[in-house]
């Protein structure tokens, strides 16, 4: 009755009838768990992190790829602490994987589609990727569970009577569902969560149905701190990193080789559009010729186009052109057959004449539709150079015909007893003045020009 009492006194200023409950078995201290990103073979930074820090315990989160037994490579994490992992989808590309992470020491220590109490915290695991064989979130499963997948599939694709090696790293709606109905602290994916570009709102859902407060994923090799997501806070453990569980960086993640080889082809791509230059190689052994960027190798068919763009620069008669001019006409030649080239051909210039250079051909550098006008606007001028000089020509021979019919003329005059008339005396009165030449210089006389459609003009 005393406690009964008191807990009437106070009831109106401790009135609680609001509150979440709170989390009992949840340590006051959060344990010191180290999270680590995709190994792929490399387990060195995760026992350097036990080393130095001695965690409670580690989770791997997936794609481990150990290139030799597991407990050789982690011999000194697991002296120190507990190791756990997950699956990631390349854990099933062979053989050796497989068997020395699901039938090795730690085979027990798989978190995928469980949960497990790991230092006073429920951490609980969700491995391997989503493949659209089986199920794509969102969308109706072809198969619900790994025993309906065997079912429907024939024999020829069991492996070891079982599922397919490849289908032991995806998530079945049936394990997923089954993480649905559980609860825990902490969840670990190799998928990533709705807040990555490439993640799946799935993992957020399970996320919440879990009532998780972290939540740790790799597969996309990217360090991120995303923050409160869904009243989660979601972390992306990159490449090879290692962090705790406040999200802290232990040992710094990795560059993925693939993003570091697409980096490097970009830088040598923007140096190699920077030099313009290109070098000649010859091969001492072969003697063979051969075009490469002054910083790197290129891909084999450009090797090949530059070896067959070497023996042209070869023929090309060095002493005719600058060495820029040179150069130019290399590249024009590595890219016309280099697959994708769209320089137009380039044809040599012709050969030199004696004692003097040979003349550039400015045509060819000229597009082909501009050099065609001028060439047929060329023509037209020479044709009526030509039109005009006939002109000219058939008028003075005119002249002299009718300068001949003249002086015979006279002669015959003379013959008869008439005054002689010389050629340069003005006709005499009433004879026939000759019509002037049409093409004769002052003597132009414009025939209208007849319109198409309306006959002969008026004169
Ligand atoms: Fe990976």
């Amino acid at each position: 009755m005393t406690q009964n009492n008191e807990k009437t006194n106070d009831a109106p200023t401790k009135r609680r009838r609001n509150r979440r409950p709170r989390h009992s078995n949840r340590p006051k201290e959060l344990p010191e768990i180290f999270f680590c990103g995709d190994p792929h073979g490399e387990f060195e930074q995760i026992n350097e992190a036990v080393r130095l820090h001695k965690p409670a315990a580690v989770v791997i989160l997936g794609d481990l790829q150990p290139p030799a037994p597991v407990e050789e490579l982690l011999e000194e994490a697991l002296a120190l602490t507990d190791v756990w992992w997950i699956p990631g989808n390349h854990d099933t590309d062979t053989d050796e994987f497989y068997d020395r992470l699901w039938r090795g020491p730690l085979a027990s220590h798989n978190l995928h589609g469980r949960i497990a109490n790991i230092a006073g915290l429920r951490i609980g695991g969700l491995g391997g990727v989503f493949r659209g064989q089986v199920w794509m979130p969102d969308g109706t499963p072809n198969y619900f569970c790994p025993a309906t997948f065997i079912r429907r599939v024939g024999t020829g694709n069991v492996w070891r009577g079982g599922l397919p090696r490849r289908h032991r790293s995806t998530i079945f709606p049936s394990v997923y569902q089954n993480l649905m109905r559980q609860r825990a602290d902490v969840l670990v994916t190799h998928e990533a969560a709705g807040c990555h570009r490439k993640g799946f709102v799935a993992i957020d859902r399970l996320a919440k149905a879990l009532n998780v407060k972290w939540h740790f994923h790799g597969h996309q090799h990217e360090d991120r701190v995303y923050g409160q997501h869904q009243n989660v806070t979601v972390r992306a453990v990159g490449y090879r990193g290692v962090v705790n569980l406040k999200g802290e960086v232990v040992i710094p993640a990795q560059m993925d080789p693939r993003e570091a080889a697409a980096l490097q082809t970009a830088i040598d791509w923007a140096n190699r559009t920077a030099e313009t230059a290109l070098i000649e190689v010859r091969d001492p052994k072969t003697g063979a010729m051969c075009v490469l960027p002054p910083s790197e190798a290129t891909t084999p068919s450009m090797l090949a186009a530059a070896a067959a763009a070497s023996a042209k620069l070869l023929a090309y008669p060095s002493g005719d052109v600058t060495p820029r001019e040179r150069e130019e006409a290399l590249g024009r030649e590595v890219a016309k057959q280099a697959p994708g080239g769209r320089f137009k051909p380039w044809t040599s210039p012709k050969p030199k004449s004696e004692g003097k250079a040979a003349p550039k051909d400015e045509g060819a550098k000229e597009p082909c539709a501009s050099r065609g006008r001028r060439e047929s606007a060329r023509s037209k001028a020479k044709a009526r150079r030509a039109e005009a000089g006939n002109a000219v020509k058939n008028d003075a021979k005119r002249n002299v015909r009718e300068e001949a019919k003249r002086d015979a003329k006279c002669a015959r005059s003379a013959n008869a007893g008439n005054a002689p008339a010389t050629p340069t005396a003005a006709p005499a009165e009433g004879a026939v003045k000759p019509a002037p030449s049409r093409n004769a210089p002052g003597g132009k006389t414009r025939r209208p020009r007849r319109r198409k459609g309306r006959g002969k003009p008026k004169e």
